[in-house]
């Protein structure tokens, strides 16, 4: 009976001409280890590939980078899929939008990529947290000694689940199965971190197995040193390594051999660019020749490369990570991961483009395709802004219901993960001239009595202030949250806010009340109220209480769509900026190397819409003259940064 049935269901299908059932059954792609290389559908195989984070890209220009990529003669493209954005809360999957992946990933096969998979749980990319969830730094984890990346329970079923929801996603777009990726990764750069356990990564492999099949290859990727790969290597996952620009591919492939002596040659992450950019440090560059030179002698060596980044993209909204810098300071990554790509960050093509193009041509037997034009990015001028209020004046429309507690909760444990929070303590003594010390401050914290400002405090920089508090007064402190660590031993101090106790003089303040604030929800309220809005009151230079400013403005009628555009904070000083209730992210001009940052179309209304710019500034706008932002044509993220700023 059962078998009747099948046979009946396999012939509808037949004659509904779906015979691309049939075709399935002869993909394949596997490793040889006795000629050391990939094969494809039976065919030795080798793939020059390039990193691109689809959750960096709009959505709207998914197709414009990935048919760049393709031109340049690559055959593959590696992603990160960062389980942060998809569970902002707890449990909570989202796969809509620019979270839709496997969109993305069709559309990659559609233009004739490959993919390489890399669905973490742990991803860095100077992601926030590396890509880890914010809840998991909820004290109910946090208290119970929680150890990420480890076989630790708490974090491992947090993982089951989000993988029991991702990865039957994942299995149809396998090669086997007629979908684009050759390849799934484990962890990432697990020998790097001080945990150590393989049983984290025998679980890591069982699970996947268990939903990816038995044919799927599984790897790992490690920095180029042995002491590394004896950590982050396991028997039955495939060794590869990462590295930067060389002279000897002999030498760094080595390392590679030690741990796996047969199969092809692997370079997971070729730096073809030199680091990312913090705020505060000059715009890190790499030179396209240099590039170009040791990607040909990789390629003339038989190893198979990802570059990383071919695009770097964007970290848009509150994506950004952080590390810990010299002493007790940490740098915060800037908004834009542009990485100095051979594709800016807005897709356009540079001479690393050009010339990496031109040495994959020479290994590729694939004819020679056209190169898509740069889209057109456009000027809209300047926008007038106008003040809203300051940030204690408008905290009944932007703050979500307030928490009381005793002493100061940290933003997991009020969910309020991202962004902005301010704490408020009403003072029960008079305090004349003392100490206010928070050491626990995460990250910047603009401190404030009766609404005048008092100073700033910066995690790791700045822990104290002088303060005079009389009973009754008003003491606030707003807290942001400048990205997670992505990086290293301190993955597990995670928490943000305020963390652990606010002292005056000694004592221990008592009361306090948390106010998340949603200032993208709020946005879109706040612009219709706009008129009557008077232009802000002369700051002179003066540290003032952080304030919301708004403007509105409309394209050109002559435009039938929007188009790509930047916007020039200059001389703003720092904050977050909305356009249309969309997160562009943070802005920090008066320090760099970030000047611009980057407004994709999708973020823009057409004429005879109204768009809204919503500017948090958090220390001094130029106001009331200019009071204005503007929107120019090119990006500017180099400026040179003066340590004595
Ligand atoms: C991981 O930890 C669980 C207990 O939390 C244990 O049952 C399991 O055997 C461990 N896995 C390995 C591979 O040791
Ligand atoms: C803060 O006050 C203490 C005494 O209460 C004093 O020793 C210290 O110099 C003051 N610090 C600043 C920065 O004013
Ligand atoms: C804050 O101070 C109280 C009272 O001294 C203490 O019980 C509590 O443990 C402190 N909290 C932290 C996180 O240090
Ligand atoms: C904020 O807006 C988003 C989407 O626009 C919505 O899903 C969310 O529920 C809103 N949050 C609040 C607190 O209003
Ligand atoms: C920044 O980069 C542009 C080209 O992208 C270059 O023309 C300019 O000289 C650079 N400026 C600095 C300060 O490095
Ligand atoms: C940035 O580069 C300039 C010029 O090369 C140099 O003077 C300055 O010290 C650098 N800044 C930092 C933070 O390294």
């Amino acid at each position: 009976m059962r078998c009747r049935l099948l046979r009946l269901w396999t012939t509808s299908l037949i004659s509904a001409g779906l015979l691309v059932v049939a075709g399935v059954e002869t993909r394949s792609f596997t490793i040889d280890y006795s000629d050391d290389t990939f094969v494809k559908d039976g065919e030795p195989f080798r793939y020059i590939s390039g990193s691109i984070h689809y959750t960096r890209v709009p959505r709207e220009h998914w197709k414009d980078r990935l048919m760049k990529i393709y031109a340049a003669g690559l055959n593959t493209i590696q992603t990160y899929v960062p389980w942060n954005f998809h569970q902002r809360r707890p449990f909570q999957s989202d796969f809509s939008g620019n979270l839709d992946f496997v969109s993305f990933l069709k559309l990659a096969q559609d233009v004739g990529l490959l993919v390489i998979l890399r669905p973490g749980p742990y991803s860095d990319a100077g992601w926030d947290f590396g890509g880890l969830p914010a809840w998991l730094m909820e004290s109910r984890y946090v208290n119970r000694n929680i150890l990420l990346r480890s076989n630790n329970t708490d974090y491992m079923e947090a993982v089951a689940r989000w993988f029991a929801d991702l990865l039957p996603r994942v299995r149809p777009l396998l090669y086997n199965n007629g979908g684009p990726i050759i390849s799934v990764q484990v962890e990432n750069e697990y020998g790097s971190y001080f945990a150590c356990d393989h049983n984290y990564l025998r679980t890591l492999h069982d699970i996947m197995r268990s939903y990816l099949g038995d044919e799927v290859i599984l790897f790992t990727t490690d920095g180029a040193s042995a002491s590394y790969l004896r950590c982050g290597t396991l028997e039955r996952l495939y060794a590869t390594i990462d590295f930067g620009l060389t002279d000897s591919p002999e030498k760094v492939f080595a390392v590679q051999r030690q741990f796996q002596p047969h199969g092809p040659l692997v370079c997971s992450e070729f730096y073809v660019e030199s680091s990312l950019d913090y705020w505060g440090y000059n715009h890190s560059q790499q030179s396209p020749q240099l590039a170009a030179k040791s990607l040909d002698l990789l390629l003339a060596y038989g190893a198979n490369v990802n570059m990383y980044m071919f695009e770097g993209g964007t970290n848009f909204g509150y994506t950004s990570g952080s590390l810990p810098g010299a002493g007790t300071k940490v740098k915060f990554v800037t908004t834009t991961y542009d990485h100095d790509a051979p594709m800016s960050e807005a897709g356009d093509l540079r001479e690393k483009y050009h010339m990496i193009r031109e040495v994959v041509y020479k290994y590729v037997k694939r004819p020679v395709s056209p190169v898509p034009p740069d889209t057109l990015k456009l000027s809209y001028g300047q926008v007038r802004m106008k003040l809203i209020g300051d940030i204690l004046e408008m905290l009944p429309s932007v703050s979500l219901p307030p928490v009381k507690s005793l002493y100061p909760l940290c933003m997991e444990d009020v969910h309020q993960y991202y962004g902005f929070i301010l704490y408020r303590h009403i003072s029960e003594r008079s305090y004349a001239s003392q100490e206010l010390w928070l050491d626990g401050i995460r990250d910047r914290g603009y401190v404030i009595i009766n609404k005048m400002m008092q100073g700033v405090l910066v995690r790791g920089e700045i822990t104290h202030l002088n303060i005079t508090l009389h009973r009754g007064d008003n003491l606030d402190i707003l807290v942001e949250n400048q990205g997670r660590i992505f990086y290293g031993n301190d993955l597990n101090k995670n928490q943000k806010g305020i963390v652990g106790n606010v002292t005056v003089g000694g004592l221990v303040l008592q009361h306090w009340t948390m106010f998340p604030l949603s200032l993208a929800n709020a946005s879109a309220r706040l612009s219709s109220s706009i008129s009557g809005l008077k232009a802000g009151s002369d700051t002179s230079g003066a540290l003032l209480s952080p304030s919301l400013y708004i403007g509105t403005f409309v394209l050109p009628s002559t435009l039938s769509q929007p188009l790509d555009t930047y916007i020039d904070m200059r001389p703003w000083h720092k904050g977050q900026l909305f356009i249309n209730g969309n997160n562009v992210g943070g802005y920090w001009p008066s320090l760099g190397p970030q000047v611009t940052l980057y407004v994709p179309l999708s973020f823009l209304k057409p004429f005879p819409a109204s768009n809204t710019v919503l500017a948090f500034e958090l220390e001094s706008a130029p106001c009331p003259d200019p009071c204005t932002v503007r929107f120019v044509d090119r990006p500017f993220i180099n400026k040179t940064v003066n340590v004595f700023d």
